[in-house]
């Protein structure tokens, strides 16, 4: 779809849409560039507030995934003509807590009349030219390293079925409208290869832009990857969201799963709403991510494979049996 926009060779464009990265890059002077992102959806969750909140998080995450500071942000909104106002001022008040938490300024917004409620945001950032993080730059032996556990998708799925446990639902969205600053912060001080953050296309088909990007394979450990516990249980009773099946299916020849359960494959496929960061770190630097991931409070900090030279199927999922 992307191969029908037209190539500008603006040498001011440091990020573009080649790489299929978080956010455009664009540089101002030789130590400033903007950095520029757009997400919306339609609710994934029942409560106004929190369903902003959460969106306000992901908008926010495609600007931390490049190591910039988000600046400001435009509110973009579809509302039915019968639904409750009210409502989307829940919407708008959720996200404005999260800018505020961010220390990002709303600069105004659009809505307009749609069939279903849909909101999200634009958000502009900054960075410096030189210290940009892409999803390209992955190294073979780089370490991979994720800070929010798997499953919101199928989570949220559950949720709308009635079946997801309300304090599972609870946690689940506070992981999601958790913002990815803190570890963001925390790689910039370290130094990465490489990151992005896990949201639509889930764990693996982030992972996947990742090595076509960088030119490199990965393996990664089934045991180490972090899923809400309840989560598994309801991926077992089939709540996987459609999205996520798409996923796993456009996903098939590019990984090889080995004895891994179809659930634990849905699950690391799953289509995370509002993700942690997947960071590749060079293997002398781990454990001082890993540390710093702690002392920000991020969801989890967890070593879950490796980048390795380029193969095919370029990703391997080394499964071991599940305890428990
Ligand atoms: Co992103
Ligand atoms: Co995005």
């Amino acid at each position: 779809m992307l191969s029908h926009l037209p190539k500008h060779a603006d040498p001011r464009l440091l990020v573009g849409i080649e790489t299929a990265d978080d956010a455009g890059v664009y540089r101002l002077t030789d130590d400033l560039a903007l950095v520029q992102t757009v997400d919306l959806f339609p609710p994934v969750v029942d409560d106004a507030y929190w369903f902003g909140a959460i969106a306000a998080a992901n908008a926010l995450s495609d600007v931390y995934a490049m190591g910039g500071k988000p600046l400001t942000a435009l509110n973009i909104a579809g509302w039915p003509r019968d639904l409750d106002m009210d409502l989307l001022g829940e919407v708008l008040r959720g996200a404005a807590d999260k800018l505020h938490e961010a220390g990002t300024t709303l600069v105004g917004g659009h809505s307009w009349e749609d069939e279903e409620p849909k909101f999200g945001l634009s958000v502009t950032g900054l960075i410096h030219p030189q210290r940009i993080v892409t999803n390209a730059g992955a190294e073979v032996g780089d370490a991979l390293v994720l800070t929010k556990p798997l499953g919101m998708g199928v989570i949220t799925t559950g949720a709308k079925n009635e079946l997801a446990e309300p304090e599972a639902l609870e946690e689940a969205m506070r992981i999601m409208a958790g913002l990815n600053a803190g570890a963001a912060e925390a790689m910039l001080a370290v130094g990465v290869h490489a990151a992005t953050d896990v949201t639509g296309f889930g764990l693996l088909g982030h992972l996947r832009e990742m090595t076509r990007g960088s030119g490199a394979g990965a393996d990664l450990r089934a045991a180490a990857i972090p899923v809400l516990p309840e989560a598994r249980r309801l991926a077992a009773l089939g709540m996987i969201p459609g999205g996520s099946q798409r996923n796993l299916e456009a996903l098939r020849a590019d990984v090889a799963f080995g004895a891994l359960s179809e659930v634990d494959q849905q699950l690391l496929a799953d289509a995370q709403t509002s993700g942690g960061l997947l960071i590749a770190v060079a293997p002398h630097k781990l454990a001082e991510l890993l540390e710093r991931l702690q002392t920000a409070g991020t969801p989890v900090h967890s070593h879950i494979g490796e980048i390795t030279a380029p193969r095919e199927p370029s990703i391997q999922v080394l499964a071991t049996p599940q305890q428990g």
